[in-house]
């Protein structure tokens, strides 16, 4: 299997990711009455929102971590085939709050403090909230992306949160395994549909491993354990978590009522996995879809594409132990989505961003079809790449792709976005719409469609 490496270009000279659309933009914008190409769709009611690093400074190039930067939300509201308005607007933290001439924000703060929030935006039981690994709180937003409150989920979050809680359709729930670097064990919580949330395990980690994404199925709560760590001798102001060939990559399979003492720990290539697209019980096996990347935060301390990444399909074996790997797509791609309405069950489309071979760039979205290991792909223009593409059911839906395809598109050009919405049926089609945005969405991590009703 071939492992694509990147050329050293973008292993050394400048930082990449502070330049082009990497690069913050410096200006909080509202804009209303978008002009639209094509037709939105009219049951299209609520927000596409996004959030990303943007540091609030200009820091030191060699030194800056893409992970680390202050967070900005975006946000395009929709409704009734119109696109009201769009705003980008600071995630207040303790740093930037200063700096922007803002409060300090009100709520609780843990051992992180007013730590940046950067890495997903999500409704929770009709609020909104901005999120972050590592420790940190979430920032609960106004509707209209304005900073309002540290929040611990109304004293329900016993630590910090995490980046990636999944949402169960078969109970309402999300699902969370969220890691501290000062604590010695992840834990696994739940967060019901009322917004309140409840640690379920408390799994030992002595290792002190980074962990991103988390997976579910109807059986298991799966715990990726990668050689990723935290590295306590690593400089204050810089990254902390560095590639560790000590460890043994590892799968943890955790009954969903939480009983560590029938953890199961399964061996895993040595790779890390920011994130897994799916993942879903078949016979006597746990099917799970990642994104693979080779390695990362080894040689290459900016960034997380430091050797190439694949989709894989791993299927852990629960006779024998052993997981096999069959490759999905070798062309590097990211940010992998699906209908939300499979989480956790068989199913058989999944959406990624690709990402360039020989820097870090974006480009095309794929359509993956995990069933037969094709992929259509939707090439948005000379100069255009997207950002993780959200898949949003149309309603009454039966078909597991019969929805939309909703992404921030970056269009070098203009070096302004678009907000795109495919037909998720006529992926590699014209878009059924294009929003066009008066200003830069820079490359970030992950959005959501959010209705209205939440
Ligand atoms: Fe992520």
């Amino acid at each position: 299997m071939q492992i694509v490496e990147p050329g050293i270009n973008h292993l050394s000279h400048t930082n990449p990711f502070l330049k082009g659309n990497f690069a913050p933009v410096t200006v909080e914008t509202t804009a209303f009455d978008l002009p639209v190409q094509g037709t939105i769709p009219e049951e299209l009611e609520g927000r596409l929102l996004r959030i990303g690093p943007n540091p609030i400074q200009m820091p030191q190039h060699q030194q800056y971590h893409w992970f680390t930067g202050t967070g900005m939300a975006h946000g395009l509201r929709l409704r009734g085939g119109r696109a009201e308005w769009y705003r980008n607007r600071f995630i207040v933290d303790g740093m930037n709050a200063p700096i922007l001439g803002r409060p300090r924000l009100p709520g609780p703060e843990n051992g992180a403090g007013p730590n940046v929030v950067n890495t997903n935006i999500l409704g929770i039981s009709g609020r909104t909230y901005a999120t972050v690994e590592a420790g940190g709180l979430p920032v609960e937003l106004s509707y209209t992306l304005e900073s309002v409150s540290r929040s611990n989920l109304a004293g329900t979050l016993e630590h910090g949160f995490v980046a990636h809680p999944k949402y169960d359709p078969s109970t309402g729930q999300l699902h969370a395994v969220s890691y501290e670097p000062k604590l010695e064990t992840l834990s696994y919580m739940v967060v019901e549909p009322n917004g309140m949330a409840r640690t379920v395990a408390q799994i030992p980690a002595a290792h002190r491993p980074m962990v991103h994404d988390m997976a579910f199925t109807s059986k298991w709560i799966v715990v990726l354990d990668l050689p990723v760590t935290f590295d306590q001798t690593i400089g204050r102001g810089n990254f902390p978590f560095t590639w560790n060939s000590d460890r043994m990559p590892r799968i943890g399979l955790l009954p969903r009522d939480g009983d560590v003492r029938l953890l199961r720990w399964i061996e895993a290539p040595s790779c890390f996995v920011f994130h897994v697209m799916n993942a879903f019980d078949s016979e006597n096996a746990v099917i799970l879809d990642v994104v693979r990347h080779a390695r990362v935060f080894d040689k290459w301390r900016n960034g997380p594409f430091e050797a190439g990444t694949m989709l894989m399909r791993w299927r852990i074996d629960l006779l024998n132990g052993k997981l096999t790997e069959t490759m999905l797509e070798e062309r590097n791609c990211e940010f992998p989505r699906f209908n939300d309405a499979f989480g956790g069950k068989e199913y058989r489309f999944g959406y990624t961003a690709s990402v360039a071979a020989d820097s870090v760039n974006f480009g095309p979205a794929y359509k993956h079809d995990v069933s037969t290991g094709q992929t259509e792909i939707h090439d948005y223009g000379p100069a255009c790449a997207t950002l993780e593409p959200v898949f949003v059911a149309r309603q009454g839906s039966t078909e597991e792709d019969d929805g939309w395809i909703l992404s921030f598109v970056y269009n070098g050009e203009r070096d302004a976005s678009d907000v795109v919405i495919l037909n998720a049926k006529a992926f590699s089609e014209k878009p059924v719409a294009i929003i066009t945005l008066p200003v830069r969405v820079p490359f970030g991590f992950h959005g959501n469609w959010v209705t209205d009703a939440g």
